[in-house]
């Protein structure tokens, strides 16, 4: 019988306008002064507005870091932890997408101690217990952060690392679809292929359990119909919403089991060039399951994937059903222009870095060195956009 553990989820609250209710939840949580860290992005959005407006109608007094652009670096999380400190916050907001909740979370767990960030990478020292209670708000339907206990942050160099631990884990999450309606069709599509990644990796993980298929294959039969719709029309809240809640089933998928290949590669190429996490993981999956469908390992976690995706019920049949729904969310087999200059050998020694090799040995079937030459090849052969 297979052993398992499953991770702690926080209280989710969902539906159109949550984030006008948040207050309560900090009142909840022991109240103010809360830090916001958010996109930058969302202050000319008016999201953040919408936040401070209900946090100020609740008495809670805040402090916003709409600092978050790109892919979150330690030298932000550091900063933030001082300014936290500097207000006297005893709460701290994520709101935006995978970059500003993973940020958060970092801040909130380690900035009552006093140790750079850089000091807790890869788990190699325990993470904090004295810790800011924390409330993530995403305003995208990818990268399920808000019930994840994984932090990823760059060094500046722009090596990413990944931070992992319960204490990581949000006290509250808020999910409000009216958040995610001004996301454009590409960024829906390159955010949602991300949630469906963690979906189908986490349901096919050598380290998958009845936790991992449940909410993986769940997220999957939403994410393949309802997904597609929110690309052709954004407007829809009902579409919106169910996205928003797929995306975080494969939060808890990813949270259960962990990723393998298909993260294996698009951090390889996040660190080497800029590239949205999602659509590097989607390019990712592409190339990479023809191989990994053909080994007998997984075979039946391969087809149950496939069936949940609408296709025959088969692992051969999985490539071409994925493949189909990347050209059906318009993302185009090809690399961006930034990643034009990278060749296979970088590649995959990015992909056998001490902070990358261990996704790729969560494939169900063994994954040697010489194998991830070969699928780092594969990526290689893309061709530009
Ligand atoms: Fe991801």
């Amino acid at each position: 019988m297979q052993t398992f553990n499953m991770g702690k989820t926080p209280p989710v609250t969902f539906g159109a306008g949550r984030i006008k209710k948040v207050a309560d939840l900090v009142t909840g949580l022991g109240g103010g002064p809360v830090l916001v860290v958010c996109d930058a992005a969302l202050v000319e959005f008016g999201v953040v507005d919408k936040l401070t407006a209900g946090l100020d109608a609740g008495g809670i007094e805040q402090v916003v870091a709409a600092e978050v652009a790109g892919e979150p670096k330690e030298t932000l999380v550091d900063d933030l932890c001082a300014r936290a400190r500097d207000a006297g916050a005893q709460c701290v907001i994520g709101l935006g997408g995978g970059a500003a909740m993973d940020t958060a979370k970092l801040v909130a767990t380690i900035a009552k101690a006093d140790k750079p960030a850089r000091y807790y990478a890869l788990a190699a020292k325990p993470l904090p217990k004295d810790r800011l209670p924390s409330i993530a708000i995403p305003t995208t339907a990818g990268t399920g952060s808000e019930v994840t206990r994984t932090s990823i942050v760059s060094t500046p160099e722009g090596v990413k690392n990944w931070y992992w631990g319960e204490e990581l884990a949000f006290a509250q999450a808020v999910l409000d679809p009216e958040l995610t309606l001004s996301l454009p069709p590409f960024l829906t599509a390159w955010t949602g292929i991300d949630a469906v990644a963690h979906a189908l990796e986490g349901a096919t993980a050598k380290t998958t359990s009845p936790a991992g298929v449940l909410y993986g294959l769940e997220a999957l039969r939403i994410l393949s119909k309802d997904l597609p719709r929110a690309v052709a029309d954004g407007s829809d809240i009902e579409v919106r919403g169910r996205v928003l809640w797929a995306s975080m089933l494969a939060g808890l998928a990813l949270h259960n089991c962990n990723t393998h290949m298909g993260h294996n590669i698009s951090h390889a190429l996040g660190s080497l060039a800029p590239i949205h996490h999602g659509r590097a993981t989607g390019l990712a999956l592409e190339v990479s399951l023809p191989w990994l469908v053909q080994r007998a390992e997984g075979a039946d976690l391969y087809a149950a994937a496939s069936l949940a995706m609408g296709g025959a019920e088969e692992a051969a049949a999985l490539p071409e059903v994925f493949a189909a729904f990347m050209r059906e969310i318009g993302i185009a087999r090809a690399l961006p222009e930034s990643c034009k200059d990278l060749n296979a050998a970088e590649i995959a020694e990015a992909m056998k870095s001490e902070a990358n090799f261990s996704m790729s040995q969560n494939a169900a079937c063994p994954i040697s060195r010489e194998d991830l030459d070969e699928m780092a090849g594969f990526v290689a052969a893309l061709p530009i956009e």
